[in-house]
């Protein structure tokens, strides 16, 4: 049975962990991937996810960062326009850890590493960052979140992230601005979520 009330960045959701399969496109291409309950937006790509896949630019190769990951639909979208770049995946979900690793292995993507965020190594600067940060799980929490990850950007990298306009899209911008230092540009609006690109 599937706990509905079950938050999506459970660390290990209590929910019948049955796989299902899901035909989505990424990167232009039709492909088949596995979800499950317990992580987010198992019906499809979310809303938002496609508004940002619709404004980011290609991403560069190095390493790029998928901040929150979920099943996988920027990771997996960011390994696929960029093959030979490293894709960190990262989640607090051992769940959708555990798709993204099944997914980037039915696809052929050897470059994608889905760990938790203690995980990466200390070292590893970004040439991107594509996120769909999780709003819900409230605004400290958000906040530690890009305070740890958003200054790992490298030289001329930047980050890509997508926040609904009614949960506080505009004001976040401020604050990344404001308390890390960064310049962050409105890049685009649609149906609601808001594109934000973040740069040094
Ligand atoms: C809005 S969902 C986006 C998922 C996926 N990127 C997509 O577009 O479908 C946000 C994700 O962030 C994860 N998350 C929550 N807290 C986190 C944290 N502290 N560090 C990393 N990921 C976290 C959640 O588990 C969830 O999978």
């Amino acid at each position: 049975m599937t706990d509905q009330s079950e938050h999506y960045f459970t660390a290990e959701p209590a929910s019948d962990d049955e796989r299902r399969p899901l035909r989505v496109r990424l990167a232009g291409r039709d492909v088949e991937v596995e979800v499950a309950a317990g992580v987010f937006s198992p019906g499809g790509v979310d809303k938002g996810t496609q508004v940002l896949l619709r404004e980011v630019p290609a991403p560069p190769s190095g390493d790029l960062l998928d901040l929150g990951c979920g099943w996988g639909p920027l990771a997996l979208t960011m390994a696929l326009e960029s093959p030979h770049a490293t894709v960190w995946a990262v989640d607090v979900n051992t769940r959708a850890l555990d798709l993204v690793r099944r997914n980037a292995e039915r696809l052929g993507l050897a470059g994608v590493r889905a760990v938790t965020p203690d995980a990466v190594p200390d070292d590893v600067a970004f040439a991107a960052i594509w996120s769909n940060p999780p709003i819900r799980v409230g605004k400290q929490v958000l906040h530690d979140m890009l305070r740890r990850w958003l200054p790992r950007l490298g030289r001329d990298a930047a980050a890509w992230l997508v926040v609904q306009k009614n949960l506080g899209s505009d004001s976040l911008a401020r604050w990344i601005d404001a308390e890390l230092g960064l310049r962050t540009a409105r890049e685009g609006s649609s149906k609601g979520f808001r594109v934000l690109h973040v740069v040094r």
